[in-house]
């Protein structure tokens, strides 16, 4: 069969172009554009990017119709009932699942790159104590190029895969150091017996007065937490730290626009403000209050962890972490009437008019929340639980297009501004 191809005329120049197709894997058709401009002068308007492709990537599959997600083929359901997410991480950054010799070698790896340098320290006692911890994320993240600049040839792939290890390794130690500047803790290094979601237990929570155990249920839950926000393929901060890469940019200073990107409550932020939200909800009895806010146009109050750009079906994300908000709150033996409320707004918005039209369904960030809260974590502390799992699906991306011949990343925009006028002296004005 012929490749097939897009037959596009342009009536009022009576030119006409022939426009490729290119398939993925699981044969979504897609047109390349590119030689629109120079053929028939035009360029495409597409704000949010809601009909284009970025790039080609192997990492991550949806199919937002039908709720499906892929790491590397893999369905996350198998990974998040089967794996773990250091594996995970192997996975996502080499394209195969290890051999039992590879997990090790790579666990050692992360492990020993788990330290941050003193100064760095230093760097978070600088913030003020109630500063937002992402902000401090940000920051700190962007300084890793002022510390770790020993091996940054980016040309040299062995370069590169170091400072995707250092990223993995380091990001759960900042954000414990971020928390604990904050709670006015001293510092807890890295405990390197430990495996990775213990060991960032141990860093946010131990005190030096009394010994720490970690609670298998909640490394379990946070493990499967980190799988499920690993990577989901082209969203706002991975596409932020495209673009920065496209640059060549070094990777400390993508990852750190990736954190800023993700911070926006219409992306990771959202888990925060669910709890927010939730909060302000207060009872079951005021669910239809807001959800008739969440439909009025003139009101700005959107449904947090509601809707996505891709999924129109129920997030697969969101099924695993009801499942898990459940038996964690069980396990546990905690009692809590947000999971109650939430459920309530879910059945609710389920079945209303308005959600089902749209497609709007809960999302990744819907339930993380109650489980994060259940652990113990501050709700200040959610999106950069989302930053250290992302921090894999950054690399990963970051790495897969250092390796191709990427052009800079440079959108054109349609001019709405003043056609060309003369300058006035102000004395004349
Ligand atoms: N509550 C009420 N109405 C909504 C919501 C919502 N949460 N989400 C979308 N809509 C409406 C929206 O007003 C629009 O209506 P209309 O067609 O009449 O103008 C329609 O649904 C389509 O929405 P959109 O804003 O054009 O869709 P989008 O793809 O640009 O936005 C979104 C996706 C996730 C930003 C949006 O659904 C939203 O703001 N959700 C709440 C924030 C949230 O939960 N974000 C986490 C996303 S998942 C994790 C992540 O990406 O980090």
């Amino acid at each position: 069969m012929s490749d097939p191809r897009v037959y596009i005329k342009d009536e009022s120049s009576g030119k006409s172009l022939d426009l490729p197709v290119i398939r993925g894997t699981e044969g979504e058709p897609t047109l390349v554009i590119k030689s629109l401009p120079s053929t028939l002068g035009y360029f495409t308007y597409d704000p949010g990017f809601t009909a284009t492709a970025s790039c080609t990537s192997s990492i991550t599959f949806i199919d937002g119709g039908k709720g499906i997600l892929r790491y590397r083929g893999y369905p996350i359901e198998q990974l998040a009932a089967g794996s773990n997410f250091l594996e995970v991480a192997y996975l996502l950054l080499t394209g195969e699942l290890p051999s039992g010799d590879e997990l090790d070698e790579f666990h050692h790896d992360i492990t020993y790159h788990t330290m941050i340098h003193e100064k760095l320290n230093t760097f978070i006692s600088g913030f003020h104590y109630d500063a937002h911890p992402m902000a401090m994320m940000a920051g700190v993240v962007g300084s890793l190029s002022a510390f770790y600049h020993d091996k940054m040839d980016m040309e040299n792939p062995e370069h590169r895969m170091l400072a995707a290890k250092r990223m993995i390794a380091k990001m759960p130690t900042i954000a414990a150091a971020c928390y604990r500047h904050h709670m006015g803790w001293p510092t807890a290094y890295p405990k390197n017996t430990l495996n990775f979601t213990e060991r960032f237990l141990h860093m946010m929570f131990s005190v030096p007065s009394e010994p720490y155990d970690i609670n298998p249920v909640a490394a379990k839950a946070l493990d499967l937490l980190f799988i499920l926000h690993a990577d989901h393929e082209q969203n706002a901060s991975t596409s932020t730290v495209r673009l920065v890469g496209s640059t060549g940019a070094n990777p400390y200073a993508c990852v750190a626009a990736g954190i800023s990107a993700l911070w926006g409550p219409a992306h990771g932020g959202a888990n925060e403000a669910v709890l927010k939200m939730l909060d302000e909800i207060g009872d079951v009895s005021n669910v239809g209050k807001f959800i008739d806010r969440a439909k009025d146009k003139n009101d700005p109050f959107r449904l947090m962890g509601f809707g996505h750009r891709v999924y129109k079906n129920y997030d697969p994300r969101a099924s695993i972490i009801r499942a898990a908000a459940y038996e964690v709150l069980e396990e546990l033996g905690t009692r809590d009437p947000l999971m109650d409320l939430a459920m309530e707004l879910e059945r609710i918005a389920l079945e209303d008019e308005y959600f089902v039209s749209k497609k709007l369904y809960p999302n990744v960030d819907f339930y993380s929340g109650i489980i994060y809260k259940a652990l113990g974590i501050p709700r200040s502390m959610f999106t950069v639980m989302f930053a250290i799992a992302r921090t894999v699906g950054w690399v990963s991306q970051w790495l897969e297009q250092e390796g191709t011949p990427t052009p800079i990343g440079r959108p054109r925009q349609v001019y709405s501004g003043p056609g060309e006028r003369q300058y006035v002296p102000v004395e004349t004005r």
